[in-house]
């Protein structure tokens, strides 16, 4: 298990009191309020709007309706998170999650309103009230990022690199202090850098690049749990990965960043049926198309396998030209631009990677359990999700969450203004005395690359091993898991690692984090010997109560390390 990414020396360095990794609701929020309180470098790794949050169709959840209350949004998120989720993080973020919508609002975030102005609000799988606000229709992530960016843009003390993988954490005494990372552009700050800084949040979003098929964009390749858990980090509840059960069936090989259709689309009436017409969720459900996630995309996987069909089928023609020309504009383009018109036929569905609801662990303010270190948005998890994140909860978690992490970066930038004015040996820290954690030892940047060079490119994998791990991963680690595909699965992978890079370079970095963060899913999946949430082992099909509790994973010298951490806050079933 290497600690670092073999990477050449940084060629140059810039200081900061903030830098946040990742450019969308999370990293954008963090990056404007955390702008309020000092210097603050957003990283991004392609352009500022690249990221999850502008694919986001359905919405964001919160308790805005007069009839709605957090405490209904809460038992709804509980229910949906199967005994996992943590109460008080989820109190946190349905209590501050209205106001925080309404700040986003004051921002400039238009969201569609209804006849008599107040904002629209829809139904999602798992919601038993309309509580999901949604912009353009079905571009609720798109309008939210593009007021975001425009407040960037008029905000004073934030610099952008944009075309930037962060590598690895660079640590002093103990503490985060920076990163380094491959800006792939052109200019002055070109190729390996340091940036250093008194905080660092990471904000990088998700992993479902480590499936064939995802609606995750490309550049979610988990670069941030692996980044962590390299630099010691504890990740919990890995193994549930969301399946979003309505993505667009393009056929068994279709392999990268799948359209959605989003739920909201079953929100407003649409049914889920087989070749035959039948809709198999009734009966399966009380909420039928309208039950949670894992539920649904459980249902259309049992129905495929007692069909023998490779798909389901969404049908919406019932909803009408008007509807879905208003309503869901971005997925009937989307739809016809495969050659399926949703207003004449049903359209070919089935489940795929969608979110992360496990990832690096944080408390209610964003803290890891590195000090200097805060996560927010998909990589982080604060607790709320469980086995099961409720839909459309993501936005608001990365916006709930980010103002939190912001306020715990005040605290800290004056602490460490008044530790340097009480301790001019600290002023150290800023004069070049960082150092990078290496093999346990810290040693500087130089020696950083020295060491490299020794060891050759040991550790970083070869970028062909991508698409392996990608096949393995859907293979064996899918909707459907057992001790059997989980053990070839871990098979596989460890044969993978003697693959070694001819060099570093972008697309061996992100093999290499593939490569832990799949390995980690595995460990933690195998482990789970129960069926819950998101995590369906068909050989231990039932929910089992000794599981209550999360499994939290390490990378300890040599070997990913998991443990069992029995509950604290949670309730199993609603109030
Ligand atoms: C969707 O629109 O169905 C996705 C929303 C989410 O993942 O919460």
């Amino acid at each position: 298990m290497i600690d670092t990414l073999v990477a050449n020396a940084p060629g140059w360095t810039v200081e900061t009191d903030v830098v946040v990794i990742g450019s969308g609701i999370a990293g954008l929020v963090t990056a404007l309020k955390a702008a309020e309180h000092g210097r603050v470098l957003l990283v991004t790794k392609a352009l500022l709007d690249a990221g999850s949050t502008r694919w986001a169709q359905g919405g964001i959840a919160a308790a805005l309706a007069p009839e709605d209350t957090p405490e209904e949004h809460l038992e709804d998120t509980l229910v949906a998170g199967v005994g996992l989720c943590d109460v008080e993080a989820v109190r946190t973020l349905v209590t501050e999650g209205p106001a925080a919508v309404r700040r986003l609002i004051e921002l400039g975030t238009h969201f569609d309103l209804a006849e008599d102005g107040t904002v629209s609000l829809t139904r999602e799988g798992g919601h038993h009230r309309r509580r999901i606000a949604h912009a353009g229709g079905d571009a609720t992530g798109a309008e939210i990022s593009r007021a975001l960016l425009a407040a960037l843009k008029h905000s004073e003390g934030i610099e952008v690199i944009e075309h930037a993988l962060v590598l690895d954490l660079i640590m002093d005494r103990g503490r985060a202090a920076g990163v380094t990372l491959h800006v792939m552009g052109e200019g002055q700050r070109d190729g390996v850098g340091a940036v250093r800084a008194k905080a660092v949040v990471l904000a990088t979003g998700g992993l479902g690049q480590v499936f064939s098929a995802t609606t995750n964009p490309t550049v979610s390749t988990g670069d941030g749990v692996a980044l962590a858990m390299r630099a010691g980090a504890e990740v919990t509840d890995l193994e549930f990965v969301q399946f979003h059960p309505t993505v667009m069936f393009l056929g068994p090989d279709a392999t990268g960043q799948q359209p959605l259709i989003s739920e909201a689309v079953r929100g407003e009436g649409a049914h889920l049926v087989d070749a035959s017409g039948t809709r198999f969720m009734v009966g399966r459900h009380e909420l039928a198309e309208l039950a949670p996630r894992d539920v649904v995309a459980k249902g259309i996987m049992n129905r495929m396998l007692e069909t023998g069909e490779s798909h389901m089928l969404l049908d919406a023609r019932h909803l009408g030209r008007r509807f879905w020309e208003d309503r869901f504009p971005t997925i009937l383009a989307s739809c016809r631009s495969h050659g399926i018109d949703p207003l004449t036929e049903p359209i070919p569905v089935v489940p795929a990677a969608h979110y992360a609801s496990g990832g690096i662990r944080t408390d209610r303010h964003g803290h890891t359990t590195l000090p200097g270190l805060y996560a927010c948005g998909e990589v982080a998890c604060t607790g709320v999700h469980g086995a099961n994140r409720l839909a459309s909860n993501s936005l608001l978690e990365g916006l709930v969450f980010a103002e939190r992490i912001a306020l715990a970066l005040r605290d800290e930038l004056e602490a460490a203004a008044v530790a340097q004015q009480d301790a001019p040996a600290r002023a150290l820290l800023s004069a070049g005395a960082v150092t990078i954690r290496r093999g346990g030892a810290a040693l500087s940047g130089d020696l950083l690359v020295a060491a490299g060079r020794r060891e050759g490119t040991a550790g970083l994998l070869d970028p062909s091993v991508h698409g392996e791990i990608q096949r393995i991963m859907s293979a064996h680690c899918g909707v459907l898991r057992s001790a059997e595909g989980l053990a070839t699965a871990r098979r596989e992978l460890a044969a993978l690692a003697g693959r070694t890079a001819a060099g570093p370079c972008v697309e061996a970095w992100e093999a290499t984090n593939l490569h832990l963060v799949a390995s980690a899913i595995v460990a933690a999946a195998g482990r789970r010997e129960e069926t819950r949430g998101s995590h369906w082992r068909e050989d231990f099909p039932e929910a089992d109560d000794r599981w209550l509790g999360h499994l939290v994973t390490r990378v300890q010298g040599a070997v990913l390390a998991t443990r069992f951490e029995p509950s604290r806050s949670y309730r199993t079933t609603a109030a």
